[in-house]
């Protein structure tokens, strides 16, 4: 019997977490019935509306009973917990099994949007998983007259394409299980372990057994769970006596691995490959979606491409074969996620168009028992023949009993192969039971380390117990009096412990990294209940003490963020909380600061890797653009980036966030074939040599853009000239260079204007042509250059509407280079855009660091408009209309130039016009009061100069202003650091404001002279 069945999807919003409250974050994302409705934070306007067959509410209306279990806040209201998720989805799942249909649970979305929350549970909210365990096996009892059942359980995880068996307690096949297929079966992972389990207690213990092969296996490989996928397989056989029919399905159970997909605007295409192996699951089983959602609204599909990956294969069947098959689509309805959960409900509105093709299956292992026992009928039958007919066939009957036992020895091995096993997997559990309770009881009685994972479903999971007396803590295991861990950076005797008079201490042993509370130790430190300890790069545990110091804490609070913000914090690093409780940060501030805490244990990893493997490379952390500001002087987002520094070349490389994590698996896999290949007698080093263009350390150098300074062009729209000395900062307010730059407003032949060109008001260039230079004079104090000299700089600028930047020549080995480059600039018609650009405006200067090998960097001219003596125009879309084709824009281009031209000649006419008739005037009134004006200037040039003085003096008071700007307290500031701060602060804007004042009293003093003295001229001339 065929049955069409669409997938069913269901999406489920959870609460905020801390990092969402922390950053005030709004809900973006509302609920009526089964459709959902998401609006973007940028836009209310724009929103999006989707329908599923289930929508759950989990993020508000709720409360947390005594027994730690979230409900509704109030009966009958909107919270959907978990036992109404499983009362929608499980139950059908369960339904659907027990009618003989394979049954398929897939949970979706970006990492933490509560997948593992929805799939497995934390503590007593139970997920689904249980929640169907404890249903089916309490179906099983109650049906126990009508039906004989059989439940087998497996568990595997499948991390960068590898298949591992979590249940398998033996040693771990290189390259993982093979995954194979057969006509029958389809796609099946051979050798994985089924345990026959008779009991929801034994699944429980079985998948806290998973959950810590699960947690050994990712700190073994130094590998982040959330891109895992976790795979729970339940077989089902259900033997009907009466009507002599055996059904029998799979359940997959998947709680597939974070979702998020890599951000287009920060990543740039990396030389290696993008996004590797860990996603290709991912990727593949978005594909399939995709492919089988075309399918269905009957589009052509050519390929549906299952056989990519190792996920797709195992679901094969689930996605458009034999399965009923549900979705749940977990989201934050975070405004900061809101790209995330778009994504996810678009994924899941493909999902919902699959479908499926479920039949009820009929076991072969029934048929067999079947066939066998008709085949012994059959016999059985001759032999009565052969009886009856009294013949002497003595060999021919001897050989059909000889059958008959043997098919009858078949039927009851398979029946009792069940019972056999079932009694061997109990006997395991027996005892697996019984460490668990020796565990419990040792927890009662030993203080002891918890591991803390960055999946919060894995911490938790391993407890090192330390006993009274000295314990070494180490890779070693050999001494009866050590506790084995493993990790990246861990020594072999990484520290000892020391139990006594009840008292624990711990004590770091030569060279190895031991950090408490945030803080690196050297020598014995006394561990106070609840202390955060981080061993080696990255192995993180929290101190339980004596079970007399436990009181009724919560210990969830030192989650893994908790561990990487105390580390963040002892660098400097920390989000400003105000004593009296959290204060709302900046949102994009908030977002550097937890990539910042992301990125930070990973950048541990990959020096401890470029260490081993002696690779010569050393990663940090940097904070693009803290310092910096745009062309109006406002800050530039700040972003992560990873500088990386070759000690041996002094090779400097800056990768984005995208870039890094990439690589940093990259160099996993490097680091794990190494140490694969080690344990084959050759070191570490000598077998990572890998060919450069694979080598995930190394790439070909490129400039580096070391830091920018601000060159303010407002003097420009008074024509006045500007002469500075100018600090070029680099990314996080370090002083990289001085650079001597001036501004010379100009004739159009590139001629000096005087004084008397100076203008009082700015609006008197509308319409008119501006022509000025930029002149990069000299770098002094090049610390790029002072930290090896085997580098050389360029000077890059981009001003107004030029499209490309422009850049000075390269200039090498030199700390003060001069650089003595001109750039002529011309507006032909100066546009108000153009006067306000320049009022408000800066000439950002990017200076560039070059390496020896890496290409300099070259202006390119092809979109920049230049006149026959290399003078750039700039100012020219508002002036030029839109043209048709490129011949009439030249033509129309050639017009205005001539036009141009024409009108500075006619300006000169009729300055001589004018000098002209003042001429013949004065030639008519007497030399007398010419003679007078000749040598007294005119009130406007008078003015103009007034203005300069003002311009020049404003500068340096705006350079002032930014030293105040940038001027902070150290993060480690105690009392007198901050009193210091204040001291110095007051200081600087005690300077500021004097200057301030100085300038604006010469101007007023100025203007009341020139205003005085026009009196006194107009009162002569009156
Ligand atoms: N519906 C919910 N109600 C309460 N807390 C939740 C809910 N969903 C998730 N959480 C909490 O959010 C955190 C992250 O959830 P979870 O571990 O399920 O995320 P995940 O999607 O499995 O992430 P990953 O991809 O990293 O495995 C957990 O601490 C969990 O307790
Ligand atoms: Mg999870």
């Amino acid at each position: 019997m065929h049955n069409k069945d669409c997938v069913r999807v269901a999406a489920r919003v959870r609460p905020f977490n801390k990092r969402e409250r922390d950053a005030g974050s709004h809900c973006v994302v509302s609920m009526v019935s089964s459709s959902i409705t998401i609006a973007d934070p940028r836009d209310s306007q724009n929103r999006r509306s989707f329908c599923f067959d289930y929508a759950y509410w989990s993020h508000s209306g709720f409360t947390r009973d005594q027994s730690g279990l979230y409900v509704a806040e109030e009966q009958g209201g909107r919270y959907a917990d978990q036992d109404s998720v499983f009362q929608d989805l499980g139950e059908g799942i369960l339904e659907n099994a027990l009618q003989g249909y394979n049954a398929t649970l897939l949970a979706y979305g970006q990492t933490g949007s509560g997948k593992s929350y929805s799939m497995v549970g934390y503590g007593p909210n139970k997920g689904l998983v249980p929640k169907l365990c404890n249903r089916l096996f309490q179906t099983i009892r109650e049906n126990q007259e009508t039906r004989q059942c059989q439940v087998f359980f497996s568990m595997l995880e499948i991390y960068n394409e590898q298949v591992l068996d979590l249940l398998s307690r033996g040693s771990r096949p290189p390259g993982g299980l093979r995954v194979r297929e057969e006509q029958q079966r389809g796609f099946y992972v051979e050798g994985l372990r089924t345990i026959p389990c008779d009991s929801d207690a034994q699944v429980e213990q079985l998948m806290e057994q998973g959950t810590r092969t699960r947690t050994t296996a990712a700190t073994h490989m130094n590998a982040n769970s959330s891109r895992s996928h976790m795979l729970i397989i339940l077989q089902l056989k259900q033997m009907f006596s009466k009507e002599n029919v055996t059904k029998q399905s799979n359940v997959n159970l998947v709680d597939l691995a974070g979702s998020e997909r890599q951000r287009s605007s920060s990543s740039e295409a990396d030389r290696l490959r993008e996004g590797t192996a860990i996603n290709l699951s991912l990727t593949t089983l978005g594909h399939v979606i995709s492919a089988l959602a075309d399918v269905a609204v009957g589009r052509k599909v050519i390929h549906i491409p299952y056989r990519d990956s190792v996920l797709t294969k195992l679901l094969q069947s689930a996605l458009g074969g034999n399965s009923r098959t549900v979705m749940i689509a977990t989201l934050s309805p975070a405004d900061i996620c809101y790209e995330e959960s778009l994504s996810t409900l678009r994924y899941a509105e493909r999902a919902k168009r699959i479908q499926n093709r479920a039949v009820v299956n009929e076991s072969p292992t029934e048929r067999l028992v079947k066939e066998l026992k008709a085949e012994n009928a059959r016999l059985l039958q001759r032999l009565s023949r052969l009886g009856q007919d009294g013949r002497r066939a003595s060999d021919e009957t001897k050989e059909l009993r000889e059958l008959l036992t043997h098919n009858e020895l078949q039927i009851r091995a398979i029946q009792t192969m069940w019972e056999q096993h079932l009694q061997e997997a109990l006997r395991d559990w027996e005892q697996q039971y019984a460490s668990i309770t020796q565990e419990r009881r040792m927890m009662q009685l030993h203080p002891y380390i918890l591991n803390i994972n960055e999946d919060a479903q894995l911490s938790g999971v391993v407890k090192l117990f330390i006993q009274e007396g000295e314990w070494d803590i180490g890779l070693c295991d050999s001494s009866p009096k050590s506790i084995s861990i493993k990790g990246l950076g861990i020594q072999e005797r990484h520290a000892v412990f020391k139990n006594e008079q009840r008292r624990v201490s711990l004590t770091p042993t030569a060279g190895s990294k031991v950090i408490i509370n945030g803080s690196a130790i050297s020598q014995s430190t006394e561990l106070q209940h609840l202390d955060r300890l981080i061993l080696g790069s990255n192995s993180t545990y929290l101190f339980i003490g004596f079970p007399c110091e436990r009181g009724g804490d919560d210990w969830s609070r030192y989650d893994y963020d908790y561990f990487q913000s105390e580390l963040a914090a002892a660098e400097g690093i920390h989000l400003g909380e105000s004593s009296g409780g959290s204060r709302q940060t900046d949102p994009s501030l908030l977002a550097v600061f937890y990539d910042y805490i992301k990125l930070m244990p990973m950048v541990a990893d990959a020096n401890q890797m470029s260490q081993e493997l002696n690779k010569g490379v050393e990663f940090r952390l940097e904070i693009k653009n803290l310092a910096l500001s745009d062309s109006k002087g406002h800050d530039l987002e700040k972003e992560i980036v990873v500088r990386v520094n070759s000690a041996r070349t002094k090779q400097v490389w800056l990768w984005s966030k995208t870039k890094f994590v990439n690589r940093k698996f990259l160099m996993e896999e490097v680091y794990q074939q190494a140490r694969a290949e080690q344990s084959e007698d050759t070191t570490l080093e000598t077998t990572s040599a890998l060919p450069r263009d694979k080598d995930p350390f190394w790439d070909p150098v490129e400039p580096l853009l070391l830091g920018t300074a601000h060159l303010w062009l407002q003097s420009l729209a008074f024509r006045i000239p500007l002469e500075e000395q100018l600090e070029v900062l680099g990314s996080e307010g370090t002083e990289e260079a001085i650079l001597q730059a001036q501004l010379v407003p100009c004739s159009s032949s590139g001629l000096p204007l005087g004084e008397d060109d100076i203008l009082i008001d700015p609006c008197e260039l509308l319409g008119r042509r501006l022509d000025f230079q930029l002149v990069l004079e000299q770098c002094f104090g090049l610390r790029w250059i002072r930290d090896a000299r085997n580098r050389g700089v360029q000077i890059g600028f981009r001003l107004f509407d030029c499209t490309q930047p422009l850049y000075t020549p390269a200039v090498w080995h030199n700390i003060n280079p001069l650089l003595d480059h001109r750039v002529h600039f011309a507006s032909l018609h100066t546009s108000q855009r153009l006067l306000d650009y320049l009022q408000s405006s800066a000439v950002v200067l990017e200076l560039w660091g070059l390496q020896e090998g890496c290409a300099n960097m070259s202006s390119s001219l092809e979109r920049v408009r230049t006149t026959a003596d290399e003078v750039f125009i700039i100012d020219e879309t508002a002036n030029t209309a839109p043209t048709d084709s490129a011949e009439d824009s030249c033509s129309v281009r050639a017009l205005q130039q001539d036009l141009e031209e024409l009108k500075v000649i006619n300006t000169s006419l009729s300055k001589e016009n004018q000098s002209l008739r003042e001429q013949l005037h004065t030639a008519r009134t007497g030399g007398e009061s010419v003679r007078g004006r000749s040598v007294r200037p005119s009130c406007d040039a008078e003015f103009a100069r007034a203005l300069k003085v003002f311009y020049h003096s404003m500068t340096s008071v705006r350079g002032q202003l930014q030293r105040l700007r940038r001027h902070r307290p150290s993060e480690e500031s105690d009392l007198l650091g901050l009193r210091l701060f204040v001291d110095e602060h007051s200081r600087l804007l005690r300077d500021f404001s004097e200057q301030l004042e100085q300038c604006v009293s010469t101007l007023k003093q100025d203007v009341a002279a020139i205003v005085r003295r026009k009196r006194e001229r107009s009162g002569v001339w009156s």
